[in-house]
Parts: C-alpha cells; structure tokens; sequence
C-alpha cells in the first residue's frame, strides 16, 4: 500500500480526517510505503521554494504525532529516492500527450490557480510523476481522496500500457489456497484506488476546508486558538436569532460535534439546538473543547519530536533507504523490458566467440552495490565510522530482509575490537564483518583496474565470514561514492586456511591476508604464499547466513 502527500506545511483537521488518521489504521494491516511528495509540490510550487524543505519536515512531524509508525510503515520524501525520477524518465516514453492534458486537474488547477504560470512541462507530468510513484513500488492499494482517483486511472493505464510493449512476465512464488505455485506475474500490476471514506469536515465558513480557503483549524492548534477560530465559524444561517430552533445537521459546527464530541455531549447539543435550549455561543465553545481534547495527545507528541530534529530527519533517510530495495528492484527489471540495463548478458550471446571469463566479469559488475552517501574525510575518527557506515550500508541495503541478520552495537572506546564483534543470523550462527578499500594493483585491464583487499585474520572463530571489497571513485574524497561487493563465506571454506595460517605466526601476530580480483573477475582468498582458495561462488551469495 501506497500514498503520499504533498508538504503544504503544518496539516491541518482536513488533512487528519481525510487522510492520515485512515493511514494510521491501514499501517497495522498492510505493508505501508507513506512518503512526502516534495517534487510534486515544485509542479505548482516552483517559483518559491524558500519553506519547501521545512514544509517537508513540518508534515513529517505532524505524521509522526499523529500516529505513524516508522516500525509499521516505510516513511520517506520522495526526492530522496531518485529512482521515482528516472521511472518518470522512462514513463514519458511511452505516455501519449493526450492522456495528460485530458487529466481532469490539469485544465482546472490551470484555470484555478492563477497567479502560476503552470503552462510548464512539469507541471503537465503531474500524474504522470505519480504514476511512477506508486508503480515504483508494485502497489496495490493507494488510498486517495476523491480528487486523486483520475491520477490513479492514469497510472493503471500507463502500467497497462508498459505491459503491453513490454510483455516480459516475472516469475513469482505465489502461495495459493493448496501449495506454492510459480505463476507469471506483469512487470507493473494496475493498482486499484481505495477511496478514503472521507467524513464531512467544513472549515471555518461551511466550505470544504483547505488551506487555500483560509478557513482551517490546525491538527496541532493550541486551545485557545480552537476556541477562537469556533467561536467565528459559520452557522449557515441556522439560528440567526438565539431563541429560534435551528437544525444540527445543516450546521458547520453540528458537524464537528458529530467527528469530535463524545455521544453524551451530541446529544445533548442535538437536542438543545432543535429546541433552542441552548447558545450557539455555548454549542461552539464545547466544539472548540472536545477538538481540543481529541488533538491533546498529538499536540504533545508533536512537542517531544520537535525537541529532536535531527532523529526525525534520520527517521525518513532511513525510510528511503529501506523505500531505494523495493525501488531498485521493479527499476532492474523495467530496465531490463527497455533495453537499457547494465547487464551484458542479454546481448553476450550475439557473440558466441567470447571466453566464458567474460560472463564473469558481467555477473561481477551486476554485483556491485554502489554507495552514494557517505560523507566522511580521511582523518583518523573518521576512517572508524567510514568503515562502520559502509557495514551498516551493506546490512541495510544489501542483505535479503528475510535473513533477519543483528548488527552489534559499535564501540568507538575500543573500535578495534568492536569490529570484531559478530553480527548475528536468526538461527544464530556468528557472522564477521569485515571492511577493505581495494587498492589497485599495477596492471590495468580493460574493465579497469585489477585489485587486491588486504584483511586481517581474526582472533575469534566465526561460523560465516563476509567480505566487504569496497572500490571507492576516489580515495581521498569519500563522500564522491564508491561501490561494495559483499563476499560471504562458510567457515568451512576458511577454517583450515585459517588454522594453517595462525600456526605458521607467533600468538597473538595479525597475519595480513588478502583477496585478490584476477582479471576475469575471480576472485581467490590469500591466506600466505602457500595458501589460496578461490571464492568467486560467495560474492553476492548470501546462502551461508540461511
Ligand atoms: N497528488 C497527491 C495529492 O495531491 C499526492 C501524491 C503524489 C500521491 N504522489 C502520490 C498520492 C502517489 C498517492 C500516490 O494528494
Ligand atoms: Fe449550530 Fe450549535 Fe447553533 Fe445549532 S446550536 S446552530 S449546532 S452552533
């Protein structure tokens, strides 16, 4: 399940009602993916992005109040994960310029907004920028209000479209009523829109409320601000004078008891209304009360989260990082349908001539998982938490979810040895985790340079050991990116090696040892002159921490 929101700033009760507080339940019965449509909001946006990125944090914060759940639901802003923006690239393609400017918004967002120039490229791609929002993520469900639902036909017909120029079908287990089956599944599944059952909340003068109206009541206004905005809500003409009855249910304020007051207290005001017991004074400032006491929760929630900014922030590159593994995988295969993936083996066999070395060196390259945002110098400090980021990359991005791996804490007092602490598999086998930068050996070959990682042996014994080979852009500028390949060997492949190895130095000596990349792309663990064994079957293998 899918939705996102653009970042208007602090959401108001319309946004509450309407969307998030359906979102909170959802997120206990679905795979949720929420993010914060920042790219969106520079279709209409663009000329003033000065509060853009605090409209981002200040509706992330009033998610988080509100109740989602970044252990429940993936949370994210949509610019942090750039694949959305290439799958709108390949998108554009193959959508048709008449399906965009036929989108009902297009025209009156145009004709509505009119302080914008929205005659931009952009803008018309709205939809279409959605459409690769949610197909990015093979959603199902996308819960929308009602003036969402063309955009989401739009993307069923976009992916109906991409399925039927690029029919190639994915193989999936699916677990049927009986037994598992593998069943052919489209690229793109249409998603379907689940409208959310929007209760009726006016704003301030009987209209729908919207920021644009300029007759909201903030998710996390303070009380006395309830009270005011209440106390100038329309009636709609109910009750012009005091001592006539008036009909709750034509009534602004009627409605908000009917969302916030408890069944006591609306009948109560549902009666007194009808006979003209009580004042329309009186009826408002119980509203703007049982308002007040159904945001208190969020109000001081809200509160906590702002005293840590920076944990909030941490909370959606997170998000994204988990967002980029589901990402990756549907841009891979519709790469792969377009003709334009990294991999050489769909074309190798044009050239039945070739050595088999280089269909090594292919599967090598696809292995490789690049690292594109850790920023760190080469001072000594730094050196540590480099090579504790780019353990945490891999255990974050790299490892199959369902392996279900703990990382340890890290211990910067002793950091040393903290690197020497096991990660741990679900059925407990320990795991050691160790990083290298490669260093290029002399010769060059024609996919780059030849390299060799230099490791230290152990002093505890592992049940699996993973190699972390890193190739960075740059060594002295870390933060240009680089790429790891994860190596991932059974102890049954090392021990002996090992065991030979320590005996042949004093107790206690850290003998260096090296894996070595040959041209062809094998790769082979040097443990001394004597002993090496090649290991090309581990790298990207994850089977030895199943
Ligand atoms: N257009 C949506 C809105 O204005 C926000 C949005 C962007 C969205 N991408 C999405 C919603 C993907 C659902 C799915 O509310
Ligand atoms: Fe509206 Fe309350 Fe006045 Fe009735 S008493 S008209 S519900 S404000």
């Amino acid at each position: 399940m899918l939705s996102g929101m653009r970042p208007t700033g602090k959401l108001h009760l319309g946004n509450y009602m309407g969307a998030l507080a359906n979102w909170v339940k959802l997120q206990d019965q679905f795979e949720c993916y929420f993010f914060i449509a920042d790219w969106h909001a520079l279709t209409t946006d663009y000329a003033d992005t000065t509060r853009l990125k605090l409209n981002t944090l200040e509706v992330a914060l009033d998610w988080l109040a509100a109740g989602l759940d970044p252990n429940k639901s993936t949370l994210f802003i949509q610019s942090h994960v750039p694949q959305h923006a290439e799958l709108h690239l390949l998108f554009s393609m193959i959508t048709p310029l008449g399906w965009l400017e036929r989108v009902p918004t297009y025209k009156e967002q145009q004709e509505n907004l009119t302080g914008k120039d929205l005659s931009t490229y952009g803008f018309l791609g709205y939809p279409l920028l959605q459409a690769a929002d949610i197909l990015i993520y093979r959603a199902d469900r996308v819960p929308v209000g009602q003036d969402q639902v063309a955009h989401v036909e739009l993307t069923r017909e976009v992916a109906r479209r991409f399925n039927q120029y690029y029919p190639q079908a994915n193989l999936v287990d699916y677990q049927g009523a009986r037994h598992v089956e593998r069943i052919r599944r489209e690229i793109l599944p249409e998603p379907q829109a689940l409208l959310t059952p929007s209760p009726k909340l006016p704003g301030t003068d009987g209209r729908k409320m919207s920021k644009s109206y300029g007759n909201t009541i903030g998710l996390t206004e303070d009380p006395s601000t309830v009270r005011h905005k209440l106390s100038m809500m329309t009636t709609n003409g109910q009750r012009p004078t005091q001592n006539i009855p008036g009909d709750p249910d034509l009534c602004p304020v009627g409605d908000m008891h009917k969302l916030f007051s408890n069944p006591v207290a609306r009948l109560f005001i549902d009666a007194g209304c009808r006979t003209a017991k009580i004042g329309c004074k009186d009826c408002k400032v119980l509203a703007a009360e049982s308002i007040s006491q159904h945001i208190a929760p969020i109000i001081e929630r809200r509160r906590q989260l702002e005293e840590n900014i920076d944990g909030v922030w941490q909370i959606l590159r997170d998000g994204a990082i988990k967002a980029k593994r589901v990402a990756n995988s549907t841009l891979a295969a519709v790469r792969g349908a377009m003709g334009v993936s990294r991999d050489i083996r769909s074309i190798r066999g044009r050239f039945p001539s070739l050595p088999t070395g280089d269909a090594q060196e292919s599967r090598d390259l696809e292995l490789w998982s690049s690292v594109d945002y850790i920023v760190s110098s080469p001072s000594a400090k730094d050196q540590e938490s480099f090579i504790d980021q780019l353990r945490i990359h891999w255990w974050r991005t790299m490892v199959p979810r369902d392996i279900g791996l703990k990382r340890p804490a890290t211990n910067y007092e002793n950091f040393e040895r903290s690197l020497e602490e096991p990660y741990m598999t679900q059925a407990g086998k320990r795991v050691l985790v160790s990083v290298c930068e490669g260093t290029p050996k002399s010769e060059l070959t024609i996919h780059g340079q030849a390299l060799t990682w230099a490791f230290r042996i152990p002093q505890r014994s592992y049940e699996v050991w993973t190699l972390l080979l890193y190739r960075g852009v740059s060594a002295s500028i870390r933060d240009r990116g680089g790429e790891i390949l994860a190596i991932i060997i059974p102890q049954k492949v090392f021990s002996q090696g090992f065991a030979l190895a320590r005996r042949s130095i004093g107790k206690g000596d850290r003998l260096p040892i090296s894996i070595a990349k040959t041209q062809n792309s094998r790769f082979y663990l040097e443990l001394g002159p004597e002993q090496t064994c090649e290991v090309t079957q581990w790298r990207g293998n994850y089977d030895p921490l199943r």
